[in-house]
């Protein structure tokens, strides 16, 4: 399973990227409204961090077909191969699927809330599709079963498009979708964290540092090779 940052945040990106295995980035328009300043230079220092080689999924703003399609292809230009054009799942929005595909541009569809819609993007070529997990919960839902049914229908119909939940507010939701088979996961920096955190793995390194001083003062175990 890829785990992905869903922020446009590049400080907290910068402090978190160096220890975890991140597969690449998310922003939506309300991400970049909240976080970014400018834009372009906050996409150009996510392309900066993600070298090359980690995906950038940023979202088209337009509406319409034509105006979604167009918007794909100059982000494509402006970040690379990498890229991956966020499309809002609207009718709209379906109808870009295959034009982006027929252009190179890689697609993750967004605002994913049902299997069905799940389907009809996969069916459409995308490379991906976002449901939203917490979402879908506070609407007396529930995000996980939806992520299980959409692997469930590409594993049925052998489409190749990957789902890459979204919209976590804790690590149970993560767990748990990463346990019905979910390819990809975006998560917040804070969440990202959280993804390691136990109190008794803290306490048992406590624990082995207080044992081992006790015994050996400050010397390191490579010390007593010698
Ligand atoms: C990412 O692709 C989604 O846009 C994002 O995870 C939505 O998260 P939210 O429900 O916390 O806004």
């Amino acid at each position: 399973m890829k785990i992905l940052l869903d922020t446009a945040n590049t400080k907290s990106i910068e402090e978190i990227l160096p220890y975890f295995p991140i597969a690449g980035f998310t922003t939506n328009p309300t991400i970049l409204s909240k976080e970014s300043e400018n834009v372009r230079e906050t996409l150009l220092k996510m392309m900066e961090l993600a070298n090359g080689k980690l995906m950038i999924h940023a979202q088209v703003t337009a509406a319409d077909t034509a105006a979604i399609v167009e918007q794909a292809k100059e982000l494509k230009q402006f970040i690379g191969d990498n890229f991956y054009a966020k499309i809002p799942m609207t009718l709209q929005g379906l109808r870009a699927i295959p034009l982006c595909k027929a252009q190179g541009i890689n697609c993750t569809v967004t605002a994913i809330f049902t299997p069905m819609q799940a389907l009809m993007a996969g069916l459409a070529g995308a490379d991906y599709v976002a449901p939203y997990v917490d979402r879908l919960d506070n609407i007396t839902s529930n995000g996980v079963n939806v992520v299980k049914e959409i692997v469930d229908l590409f594993h049925i119909y052998n489409l190749d498009t990957q789902v890459l939940a979204a919209s976590f507010k804790n690590v149970q939701q993560v767990y748990n979708v990463a346990s019905m088979g979910a390819h990809a996961v975006t998560v917040n920096t804070d969440l990202c964290m959280k993804l390691l955190f136990h109190p008794y793995t803290d306490k048992s390194l406590e624990d082995f540092e207080i044992d081992w001083s006790a015994r050996f003062r400050n010397q390191e175990i490579t010390d007593l090779l010698k």
